[in-house]
């Protein structure tokens, strides 16, 4: 039988390189036990390139980033059950495999964006195909977001990627998509300025990616925008699914507000 190929190296910086972070997270938890999020192709991925996993590893922090990844997929599965023809735009997709996660109905058309350096290692492990496709470009970029249909009910979900732009650049973007899509919703995360001070003290040592937009106040959520309407707000440490052997530590962390607060799942319906 042939060898798998060498584990090769992908030309990745900054921002970018950070999606190791989450993608080794989802790695880990396929070869657990017992799942959270059975990612196979995140192992695959893992696998085949050749990184320094370690070196982004944080305890504890794993298990919150694949609930996270669970909770999101949760709500784009509702999202595209209850509108079979809509659009998914997945920003700041990095090497995440969602789509395959979800698998969304054939009416779906499926839009993953990041960086062109990101889509570029992207399409190595991944095909554009019928409903699927994949934008390589900034999210800030105005361009990318005149391709979308602008017809069609849209959830946008962004994992882990609001936390890396200037809270402008959001409160932008929003505005774009309101203004090109006619209805949908926004499924995303925030972290408050705990543990953006505490990612930024690893990150900045170990990738040169920088964190910078906090939430401590919801209401800076609702004021992105005045067409977006908050609709969820939860700590993702509150998740129902946080396996059990990981909640009476979680739920140790929650009593104290810094924890509790520091990464929360976000639902805006527009
Ligand atoms: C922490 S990773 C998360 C990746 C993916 N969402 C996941 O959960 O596996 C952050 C991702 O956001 C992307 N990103 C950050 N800022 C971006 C921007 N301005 N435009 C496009 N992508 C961006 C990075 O390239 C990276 O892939």
């Amino acid at each position: 039988m042939a060898s798998p190929p060498a584990p090769r190296k992908l030309d990745l910086v900054g921002d970018e390189e950070t999606l190791f972070i989450p993608l080794y997270a989802k790695a880990l938890d396929y070869r657990s036990r017992r799942p959270i999020l059975g990612d196979a192709k995140a192992d695959e991925i893992v696998r085949a390139v050749d990184f320094d996993y370690e070196r982004i590893r944080t305890r504890g922090t794993p298990t919150l980033l694949v609930v996270r990844a669970r909770q999101l997929d949760e709500w784009v599965r509702e999202f595209v059950r209850a509108h079979p023809s809509s659009v998914v735009v997945h920003l700041g997709c990095g090497l995440d495999a969602r789509y395959l996660r979800i698998r969304p109905p054939d009416g779906v058309d499926w839009y993953d964006v990041d960086f062109p350096r990101v889509i570029e290692a992207r399409r190595s492990f991944y095909d554009e195909r019928g409903s699927y496709h994949m934008l390589a470009s900034a999210i800030t970029d105005p361009g990318w977001i005149e391709t979308l249909p602008s017809d069609r009910a849209t959830v946008v979900v962004a994992d882990g990627v609001f936390e890396y732009l200037d809270r402008t650049d959001v409160a932008t973007l929003f505005g774009r998509i309101v203004d090109h899509c006619p209805s949908g919703e926004f499924d995303f995360d925030v972290l408050n300025s705990f543990a953006l001070a505490m990612g930024n003290a690893r990150l900045t040592a170990r990738s040169g990616a920088r964190l910078k937009w906090a939430v401590d106040d919801p209401g800076d959520i609702d004021r992105l925008s005045g067409r977006v309407k908050r609709v969820y707000l939860g700590s993702v440490f509150r998740s129902h699914y946080v396996p059990w052997p990981s909640r009476l530590a979680l739920g140790i962390a929650f009593l104290f507000r810094n924890y509790r607060t520091s990464i929360r799942l976000v639902r805006c319906t527009f």
